[in-house]
């Protein structure tokens, strides 16, 4: 079984939560890198086939090796192109974009929602782990039309990570600071008591308290969060 990171099974999970009937779609990862995803998800039965895309050969060429040597060759396909740029988008398709910023992120989803339109989105599942600007993702999708379904945290080599599930509805809403910042989501699974996401909290008071002096969004969000755990 392909061996994946903290990080990286965390994003794994989502996608087996997103995958309502094993073996009948398909995952499609933007920015595979090594493949060992795409690998994961052949091996554990989610996806009937897999379709990796990137922008840079070399990894391209890492991916498809991977899915080769682990007997997918016929399941699978790999582009390199940028984003999910010539990929035509299926019903049922969970498409993951993991490890790369949240601008870059967004740039993705705007191209998608442009080349297939909202009725094909509208059956597809957006598993998403942007290493930065969590704000921006969460607000892009709120403000466009997607719902989120889950959101996780995981504690790698050091490091917090977040991964969403999206889907698209295309009914647009607008997000507090606070529910940009620290997640609608997750400010529930707070308040629920979940120990994983106080512990990265924890982490965010203390960043948001060095960024709020050159960040107005993050000085109100951290204001917000303030007056709500007074309450
Ligand atoms: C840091 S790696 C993350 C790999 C893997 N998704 C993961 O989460 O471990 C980011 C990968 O995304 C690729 N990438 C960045 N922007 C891209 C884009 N617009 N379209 C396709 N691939 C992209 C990079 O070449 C790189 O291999």
């Amino acid at each position: 079984m392909q061996i994946l990171t903290v990080r990286l099974e965390m994003v794994f999970e989502q996608v087996r939560m997103a995958c309502k009937e094993p073996g009948a779609g398909r995952v499609i990862d933007v920015g595979s890198d090594h493949g060992y995803l795409a690998v994961r998800c052949l091996e554990e039965g989610l996806a009937g086939s897999v379709v990796c895309t990137e922008i840079h050969k070399e990894p391209a060429k890492r991916s498809e090796e991977a899915l080769n040597e682990a007997g997918f060759a016929d399941q699978s396909k790999v582009f390199v192109t940028d984003g999910l740029a010539g990929v035509l988008l299926k019903d049922k398709d969970i498409v993951v974009i993991a490890g790369m910023g949240g601008l870059n992120m967004i740039d993705i989803i705007t191209r998608a929602l442009n080349d297939n339109g909202s009725e094909v989105l509208s059956n597809v599942t957006f598993v998403l782990q942007p290493q930065k600007s969590n704000d921006l993702v969460r607000r892009y999708l709120a403000e466009n039309g997607f719902v989120l379904e889950d959101e996780t945290v995981c504690y790698d080599r050091d490091i917090f990570y977040n991964c969403l599930r999206a889907v698209y509805e295309g009914t647009g809403r607008t997000l507090s600071d606070e529910e940009a910042c620290y997640g609608p989501l997750l400010l529930k699974k707070y308040s629920d008591g979940d120990k994983d996401v106080a512990a990265y909290f924890d982490h965010l008071d203390k960043i948001f308290e060095i960024r709020k002096r050159s960040n107005p969004v993050i000085k109100s969000a951290l204001e917000e969060r303030k007056r709500n755990e007074c309450k």
